[in-house]
């Protein structure tokens, strides 16, 4: 997968060596590369912002310098992404959407936002989606797209060892929250691992493991508890 990030902080991406990310790429799994959206510009001052049409507070991202970025970055087989509060809310169903595709493109917008006409060119030349993290304003969308990223690559098949520890883990299929676990010592500070788990007995564990799961949504997460979700008696099993 090629990731592309078009943003006036191209510094925000150095983490992307790191970590996760860092991990897929020195496997060869995502090509990255970062763009400093001033380097689209061509006035003295670099200008990427001006006043909003109609009034009010703030300022708006020209098109002009998108436009360029996107001659270079973008193809038919690309889907932008433009993160912003007023995008649809990212999930892990939107996560594995975007791990299906081969080239994301990233653009990152500061201050009142990006100039409506960019989303609706990019819309004529690619895929678009425009994501927000979640129901709080951030300054900006760089961290929006590193939680993005980090999201979508772990997703990518030969990025896990064990296909199995994703399916299971909390938010697949919109299913429970991830039940309490736990390891060595037996107690620690007077807290004692619940007995069931050194009991060895399988079945009661799964049986456990699932009311806890269901009890911790409830509590939670109760937009969660949807009659599909506590039909499905199979137990959850959390991957070694
Ligand atoms: N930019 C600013 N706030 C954001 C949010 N909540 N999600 C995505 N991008 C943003």
């Amino acid at each position: 997968m090629r990731l592309d990030y078009v943003s006036i902080f191209p510094d925000f991406f150095s983490p992307l060596e790191l970590s996760l990310p860092g991990k897929a790429a020195a496997k060869g799994l995502v090509d990255v590369h970062v763009h400093d959206l001033r380097g689209y510009t061509h006035d003295r001052h670099r200008t990427v912002d001006d006043t909003p049409y109609g009034g009010g507070a703030g300022m708006v991202m020209k098109p002009e310098p998108w436009g360029e970025a996107f001659d270079d970055l973008l193809a038919p087989t690309t889907t932008v992404v433009f993160t912003t509060p007023s995008g649809e809310p990212f999930d892990q169903r939107l996560a594995a959407e975007l791990a299906t595709r081969e080239h994301l493109v990233f653009a990152c917008g500061r201050y009142e936002g990006i100039d409506q006409r960019v989303v609706d060119h990019a819309r004529e030349r690619a895929e678009v989606r425009e994501i927000s993290l979640g129901d709080y304003v951030l300054n900006g969308g760089e961290v929006a797209a590193l939680a993005i990223t980090e999201a979508v690559v772990r997703l990518l098949p030969g990025f896990m060892g064990n296909a199995e520890s994703l399916a299971e883990e909390s938010h697949a299929d919109g299913g429970l929250l991830e039940y309490p676990v736990y390891t060595k010592p037996p107690e620690w500070r007077g807290h004692e691992v619940p007995a069931v788990l050194r009991s060895g007995d399988h079945a009661r564990v799964a049986a456990w493991r699932h009311e806890q799961a269901v009890r911790r949504t409830a509590e939670r997460r109760p937009d969660l508890l949807t009659p599909s979700v506590l039909d499905d008696g199979t137990p959850i099993v959390r991957a070694t």
